[in-house]
């Protein structure tokens, strides 16, 4: 799919667009936008209206042929709702009625020309920008693993964003970034969707030094020894029943001034999280395939931001490996030291996550960051506490890290993916008391996802930290199963505002 922005002056009118199908907005009250006015010169559009074949509530869609007034081939009118009332979920149910339409049309090219700009809290560039995700949202397909691939789609190739003159720079940037965010979730859902017998350690590794060749990123790949040389002994820990190797992977993007301290994210690479000895129960165990969703979110931020040459400096942090039962696979009540020094009693081998991050927070120390995220498929509890619609939010709560947490919430208020916050507080903290090592890494039934987080809090005293819990986020079960891609529109949204905020 190929987006551009067709400037629109006094020369270049609506009604003079040669394309296979322009989209206009009409209104609930039997009213048009101006670009459906202008091209409503014999009055084909307003006949349309008044006969009923289309209510103009927010979503609704009538193909018209023959409308005189344009150069159109054909003309799609979109319902927005209430004229003086537009909201954003009007226009994005608008704009996504546009995109399923376009994609069974049998026109090479088209034009959009709603009024991008006409929700009060948003501007034409989230328009644009919404619009080129939920159309490649559609067009997403994962038929790698598949011996007869799908037929290739149909439907308009060509797609152009109608804007007045003076929006068209900005709405070409946005439809820049919008692209390579795309870009960055279909790699996020791919690398999700993949089964665990592909997208192995080594898999996310390759990958991730691919992409370093492909947008000259820094990258360093850590294998079993320098592990150990690190004495990272809570990550390794979760790699002795496995046979896969793991790895640990470091890539840079430094796109910010020299002196700038970095955003680290740091993303959970359990490529299949059987449970370990604390053997899970069989059923959607398959599921587990997407249990290093976090890694392959900053992956693909990484690759958008890549792409759009943010400048900012950006570290991705990757632990990763599978949690595999065997012989000589880590046990209820062992006890390990991780790299911070601080022990561990393991007294759920299923707790695997926070083991192999704790690890790779204290390894982020060193780049003195200005702050660190981690992104994690951690904790069930979270499924239970915020369903699919959010992810978890967790940070401390002093001065500094409630403007941090704020900054993400808006993020993914902004971007369609949002978060809530959750508390991190002493009271919880005392859940992960140990008679016999410095914490255990579980916290019993209750607030199990709050726990989690208060685990991980422990090592991260040395710089300002959130945690994202996305257990529930990252793919979908059932018919329609499958990785979203998600949170990689809120961290992508959270890094164009911290680039946008330094210049
Ligand atoms: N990867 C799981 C969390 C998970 C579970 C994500 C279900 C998505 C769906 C994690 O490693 C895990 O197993 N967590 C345990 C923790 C418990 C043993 C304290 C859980 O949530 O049950
Ligand atoms: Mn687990
Ligand atoms: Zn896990």
């Amino acid at each position: 799919m190929d987006f551009s922005i067709k400037s629109l002056d006094a020369k270049t009118g609506i009604a003079s667009l040669k394309t296979g199908c322009l989209a206009v907005a009409v209104f609930e009250n039997k009213t048009l936008s101006s670009a459906a006015r202008a091209l409503d010169k014999k009055g084909e559009i307003n006949a349309a209206l008044k006969s009923g074949d289309i209510t103009g509530k927010p979503g609704s869609t009538l193909l018209l042929r023959g409308v005189t007034g344009g150069a159109a081939e054909r003309v799609l009118l979109v319902g927005l709702g209430k004229e003086d009332a537009v909201g954003e979920k009007d226009l994005l149910s608008a704009m996504q009625a546009t995109a399923r339409t376009f994609a069974a049309l049998g026109a090479a090219d088209a034009v959009v020309a709603l009024p991008f700009d006409i929700v009060k809290t948003r501007d034409t560039a989230w328009a644009v920008r919404s619009y080129v995700l939920a159309a490649r949202d559609g067009a997403y397909r994962f038929d790698a693993m598949k011996s007869k691939k799908e037929p290739a789609p149909t439907g308009v190739r060509k797609i152009a964003f109608a804007v007045p003159a003076t929006a068209a720079d900005v709405a070409k940037h946005a439809v820049t970034q919008a692209v390579a965010v795309a870009n960055g979730i279909d790699l996020t859902k791919d690398l999700g969707n993949y089964p665990a017998n592909v997208c192995t350690p080594t898999y996310l590794a390759k990958t991730a030094k691919k992409m370093a060749g492909e947008f000259k990123l820094d990258v360093e790949i850590l294998d079993r020894k320098q592990l150990q040389a690190l004495k990272m002994g809570s990550f390794l820990s979760v790699t002795n029943g496995s046979v896969e190797p793991p790895k640990f992977i470091v890539l840079k993007h430094l796109g910010g001034k020299s002196k700038d301290a970095p955003v680290v994210l740091v993303g959970k690479g359990i490529t299949f999280d059987s449970g370990g000895i604390s053997l899970k129960p069989g059923s959607a165990m398959d599921e587990m395939k997407y249990d290093m969703g976090g890694a392959a979110s900053v992956l693909g931020t990484m690759r958008a931001i890549a792409e759009m040459k943010l400048k900012l400096n950006v570290i991705v942090v990757i632990p990763t490996c599978e949690n595999m039962p065997s012989g000589s696979a880590t046990k209820p009540g062992d006890i390990v030291t991780s790299m911070s020094g601080q022990t561990i009693e393991i007294l759920n081998t299923d707790a695997e996550g926070r083991l192999v991050l704790c690890d790779a927070l204290t390894y982020a120390e060193r780049f003195k960051p200005a702050a660190v995220v981690d992104v994690a498929t951690l904790t069930g509890a979270c499924i239970t506490a915020l369903g699919h619609h959010n992810s978890g939010l967790f940070t401390r709560s002093d001065e500094a890290h409630d403007a941090l947490a704020n900054e993400l919430l808006a993020a993914g208020k902004q971007a369609g993916d949002t978060a809530w916050r959750m508390p991190i507080e002493d009271s919880y903290q005392e859940q992960l008391k140990s008679n016999f090592a410095d914490m255990a890494n579980i916290g019993g039934p209750p607030a199990g996802a709050v726990t989690a987080a208060c685990f991980l809090e422990r090592y991260t005293k040395k710089y300002t930290w959130a945690h994202l819990d996305i257990a529930g986020t990252a793919w979908k079960s059932g018919a329609a199963k499958g990785s979203t891609g998600r949170p990689v529109p809120l961290l992508t949204t959270f890094l164009i505002n911290r680039a946008q905020a330094a210049r």
